[in-house]
């Protein structure tokens, strides 16, 4: 694909106070822009970030066709910046469009796209180890058209912000309540797309654990209220014994690239691993009887975030609410060790996209 390039002329870059990054506030000089129209992608370009305009009866806003992507790239050395795992970000977001009746996008786009912007906006990404740039890939319907129909046009942006490392001062374990009224995804519906919609019904419930106290709600699945789905924006796993369980995917539970990371290195480890259904009485049983060890979250903003504390029906769970526990550490190293590249990569999740000196400013 011809992706057309126009730099801009005023980089910001010179405002940006890099020992003081709030996540998402921020956006890097250039973004990647691409149109679906008459049924194919179309000029895709790359220019400087800036607002887009459309009518009031942009179908995005009143149909909820609108799905999006979270990946990060890390600053490796001045020559080069890896991306992990951006062709399993690729995939799901095209099983995200196929859900939402969207248009898919070719690996090769989506991977020439990342990279020319990557190569543009490469002083973004902080060099700080544990800093990187989020990448914000998203779609939406952009068809000017009152009716609740499969907009015929649709706009693809890639946009990228520089963030600060999750945990500045330590690990902070989150503390979690279950919701015997809300529920995130039932069966059949879009729970495994990473669709807006999915996000914008999370927040009363997350407001009201708030509100309560807590960090964020553990989900619960919607039938039984019974077992684990997931958290707001993490997978979650439980340590029962010298066995790691986490939800299975069954069409309720967004597939997670942290949580398939996570289950292939507990696996090199000869850990025992089990994607299964996992109810909540079961967490509390082992809690009682000892054999819970470690609660944590595993998601790409924070990769693993050690959870201090479930609420449940009056009822609560408590692990150490000071600190991460050492399989969590373990596997945390680990991850963010293969980002920065100081651990071998061996599962081939690195795609280093090299500073080329033909595009630089
Ligand atoms: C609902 C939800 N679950 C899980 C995750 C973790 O997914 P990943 O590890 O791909 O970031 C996310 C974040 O994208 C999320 O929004």
């Amino acid at each position: 694909m011809n992706i057309k390039i126009t730099q801009t002329d005023q980089s910001r870059i010179s405002e940006l106070d890099f020992n003081n990054l709030e996540f998402g506030r921020v956006f890097s000089d250039h973004m990647f822009e691409m149109v679906y129209r008459d049924g194919e992608w179309v000029e895709a370009e790359i220019k400087p970030y800036g607002p887009i305009t459309f009518d009031p009866s942009l179908m995005a806003l009143h149909y909820g066709q609108a799905i999006f992507e979270g990946m990060k790239a890390y600053y490796a050395d001045e020559d080069t910046i890896h991306l992990f795992r951006p062709t399993d970000h690729h995939k799901r977001l095209n099983n995200s469009a196929k859900r939402l009746c969207m248009p898919e996008i070719e690996e090769s786009v989506f991977m020439e796209a990342l990279e020319k912007l990557l190569q543009l906006d490469y002083k973004w990404v902080p060099e700080t180890h544990g800093h990187s740039l989020y990448i914000r890939p998203f779609m939406f319907a952009s068809e000017e058209y009152i009716a609740a129909t499969v907009s015929k046009e649709y706009r693809f942006y890639i946009i990228t912000s520089p963030v600060a490392a999750y945990y500045k001062e330590g690990f902070n374990p989150v503390s979690l309540t279950t919701s015997d009224e809300y529920v995130r995804a039932a069966k059949g519906g879009t729970g495994e797309a990473k669709s807006a919609g999915n996000y914008g019904g999370s927040f009363l419930p997350a407001r009201k654990a708030q509100q309560e106290g807590f960090t964020q709600v553990l989900w619960l699945d919607a039938k039984e209220h019974k077992y684990v789905e997931e958290v707001g924006t993490m997978n979650i796993f439980f340590l029962i014994g010298d066995t790691l369980i986490t939800p299975q995917l069954a069409g309720t539970v967004l597939p997670g690239v942290t949580r398939r990371s996570v289950i292939s290195l507990a696996k090199d480890w000869n850990l025992n691993v089990e994607e299964r259904r996992i109810s909540i009485d079961e967490v509390f049983e082992a809690h009682k009887n000892g054999s819970l060890k470690e609660i944590f979250g595993a998601g790409t903003a924070a990769v693993i975030s050690p959870v201090g504390l479930i609420h449940h029906k009056g009822e609560t769970v408590t692990l150490d609410r000071e600190k991460i526990g050492p399989f969590a550490k373990k596997m945390f190293d680990a991850i963010t060790g293969i980002q920065y590249g100081n651990i071998e990569d061996t599962h081939g999740w690195i795609h280093p996209v090299q500073i080329s000196t033909a595009v630089l400013y």
